[in-house]
């Protein structure tokens, strides 16, 4: 039986760090997926293939081990850290439904990839939603969204330690959404067109290691970041007024207002300063961070200089043009 399931990255336009202090977010789902393949093994073990990225790796189902191989099929010593994540975000994922121990035979997964990693573009949510979808139709099991968005929640839990639930809801749900961790995600309707376009650095942010950061400055000076975090909160529920009124300017002024927030918040780098001002420069009408930060991406939001945007970003690191997209998990 071979089962496959896709699940779209996410960009996150306002909120990002402030969502996790229970404020909301507004994230879109991108036209950029990860789709899962699982197929019955060739031996006992669990074989994850992510061509993409040239990993090849096993989970001995009977230690629950995770090792790497190199190109060769013997066992890699020094993996790089981000592919040894990317598994175990995979391994997490098939013990939250119970696949792998309850097999007598092994799994052949292949992960395909259009997400960047480590970008701030949600790729470990991605194959985190897309294998636990494969993973229930492999096992015949029937999975509400609502249950898959929590189930990828726990997973990104395990893994990575603090994170808010965004991330796998955007995944799972796809579309242009309003987000908070009480009420969950409400659908936006925005009144303009979003060109965005993405840079990306090629340094990877750890999201755990950022939001960590974010949680001991709170603490060193409660007085200065709680009243940051408020503001972020305002800033988030003008910009999706905005939005939803067709407010072009105002979107990318309170994207800039938010960059300056985050940076703040000693989350932005040099290297997204500089993506982020080069957008400016070629006509951007807005341009942040998203994401964790610390490395990763930026997104630039640019109305009628699409082109000119991109061929900025692309000059000086990577970038793509992103578009929004509707489509949640599919299985
Ligand atoms: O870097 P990403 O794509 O994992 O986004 C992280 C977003 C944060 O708000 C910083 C953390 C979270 O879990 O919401």
């Amino acid at each position: 039986m071979t089962v496959r399931a896709s699940a779209p990255g996410k960009a996150i336009l306002f909120g990002e760090h402030a969502v996790v202090y229970g404020k909301p977010a507004i994230a879109v789902a991108v036209d950029k997926r990860a789709s899962v393949t699982i197929r019955e093994g060739s031996n006992d073990h669990i074989q994850v293939k992510i061509p993409e990225l040239n990993v090849y790796g096993v989970i001995n189902t009977e230690t629950g081990d995770v090792s790497q191989l190199n190109s060769e099929g013997e066992v890699d010593q020094k993996p790089g850290t981000t592919d040894v994540g990317i598994m175990k975000f995979i391994k997490s994922a098939l013990s939250q439904t119970d696949l792998g121990s309850s097999l007598d035979h092994g799994l052949d997964i292949t992960v395909n990839l259009e997400i960047p990693i480590g970008a701030g573009l949600g790729s470990s949510a991605a194959i985190t939603i897309a294998t636990l979808a494969a993973a229930a139709r492999y096992k015949g099991q029937e999975l509400s969204l609502e249950n898959l968005a929590q189930m990828g929640h726990q997973v990104e839990l395990e893994v990575q330690g603090a994170a808010s639930p965004l991330d796998t809801t955007v995944s799972t749900l796809g579309g242009f959404l309003y987000f908070t961790r009480e009420r969950g995600a409400v659908r936006i309707k925005p009144a303009l067109e979003m060109p965005l376009v993405v840079g990306y650095t090629s340094q990877p942010g750890n999201t755990g290691i950022l939001v960590e950061g974010v949680r001991k400055l709170r603490q060193a000076h409660p007085t200065i970041i709680n009243p940051l975090l408020d503001v972020m909160e305002k800033l988030t529920n003008q910009a999706r007024e905005s939005i939803t009124r067709g407010e072009e300017k105002q979107v990318g002024e309170l994207m800039n207002i938010n960059q300056g927030l985050l940076d703040a918040l000693g989350v932005n780098t040099t290297e997204l300063s500089r993506l982020v001002y080069h957008a400016r420069r070629a006509g951007a009408t807005g341009s942040k961070l998203t994401g964790a930060g610390g490395g990763g991406s930026i997104i630039a939001y640019c109305p009628g200089k699409t082109r000119e945007v991109l061929e900025e970003l692309e000059s000086v690191e990577n970038a793509f043009q992103v578009g929004i997209s509707s489509k949640g998990v599919t299985w």
